[in-house]
């Protein structure tokens, strides 16, 4: 079977290889020289100078620790689907004070919309999901950096999640104070680890704040890293198979590999405008990753997803929450190739339902 998924994507042989690797201890010496040989990588991927930290968890848990190391006082949480809005949903688990700035499903967040929030309330941090993945949408992340820079006391946490690596996202040009990204994503990695930056500013924040727990504590993490050592036991996994694929994305480039999403995405594009379907997310905020496609034509979308898994082997979405069987999304995140995606589509073609 072959996923299609907004997350998890298909994982490579070489990749798995890598993950296979026989385990070290994770306070060896062996282990330190892997953790550092990867951080000059991942520093340039994340366009920062600050370490890159990596946490055993879904992207969730660095998600909910960012609410707890960042908000004292009142979080903005930018909502625009379903992950973005659950966001909101964590930050009062977490006990913290939290209000939305709520836009459609299927809309971006705009800098006007967020500088007129920010004028009214008494905030000390905002989160943004940069690709909602579940409606298709990317926000304007350098519309959005330009206004926070008029905030300087309130902190920007971005999920990257599923745009990482595929489009540019220069985290110390931007401003940005935290960005989270998942490993199951463009990555292409096995789910299961969280990658994260975070600034100076951020961890004087944080030293300001308590109530941060243990196992996503940014200052935790910041004293491990100065040893190239995570705070608790690491999957060590993970890292061999992240360390191979930084050696695949550096072999790629990192532009081409932006280069690559887009070509790759606008394929995917062509088949929509071809089939006379319809795109979840306005023109200029589409998503570079997937593409949500609105269901106008009202095919059975379960019938689409039997057929391409029965027929080809082709594991799709149908739709996430609420806008199940309303839409369906198609991925092209990850090592996916023209090839593959030529593949993608003759199946898509044969699959749709009459
Ligand atoms: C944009 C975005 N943020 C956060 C998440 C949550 O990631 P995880 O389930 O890996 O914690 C997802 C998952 O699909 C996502 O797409």
């Amino acid at each position: 079977m072959k996923l299609f998924l907004p997350g998890p994507v298909s994982v490579s042989e070489k990749t798995f290889a890598a993950f296979r690797q026989p385990l070290i201890g994770h306070r060896s010496g062996d282990f330190k020289k892997l953790y550092g040989r990867i951080q000059p990588r991942l520093k340039e991927l994340f366009g920062t100078r600050q370490p890159v930290f990596l946490s055993t968890s879904s992207a969730w848990g660095v998600m909910e620790g960012a609410i707890r190391n960042l908000v004292g006082k009142k979080v903005l949480n930018c909502m625009c689907g379903a992950f973005s809005d659950k966001w909101l949903d964590v930050s009062r688990r977490c006990g913290r004070e939290a209000e939305p700035l709520q836009v459609d499903w299927g809309q971006p967040i705009r800098g006007e919309q967020l500088r007129d929030k920010l004028q009214q309330g008494d905030f000390d941090a905002v989160t943004l999901i940069h690709n909602e993945t579940s409606t298709g949408v990317m926000s304007p992340l350098a519309e959005i950096c330009e206004v926070m820079r008029g905030f300087p006391d309130v902190m920007l946490i971005v999920d990257s999640v599923s745009s990482f690596s595929a489009v540019p996202i220069p985290m110390n040009e931007l401003g940005i104070d935290v960005l989270i990204t998942g490993s199951q994503k463009a990555l292409a990695l096995p789910p299961g680890l969280a990658l994260f930056s975070a600034s100076e500013k951020a961890f004087s924040r944080a030293a300001q704040i308590e109530g941060r727990g243990y196992y996503f504590d940014f200052l935790e993490f910041k004293r491990n890293q100065a040893e190239d050592m995570t705070p608790s036991t690491p999957s060590i996994s993970h890292i061999y198979a992240l360390e191979s694929k930084l050696e695949d994305i550096f072999a790629e480039g990192i532009a081409a590999r932006h280069v690559r999403h887009a070509e790759l995405n606008s394929l995917v594009h062509d088949w929509v405008r071809r089939h006379e379907f319809e795109f979840f997310a306005p023109d200029g905020y589409r998503s570079r990753t997937l593409t949500c496609v609105r269901n106008n034509r009202n095919i059975d979308v379960p019938a689409l997803l039997r057929n391409l898994k029965e027929r080809h082997g082709i594991i799709l979405d149908g739709g996430y929450g609420k806008l199940k069987g309303k839409t369906f999304r198609i991925s092209n995140m990850g090592d996916e190739t023209r090839e593959t995606i030529s593949v993608l589509i003759a199946a898509l073609d044969d699959s749709l339902p009459s």
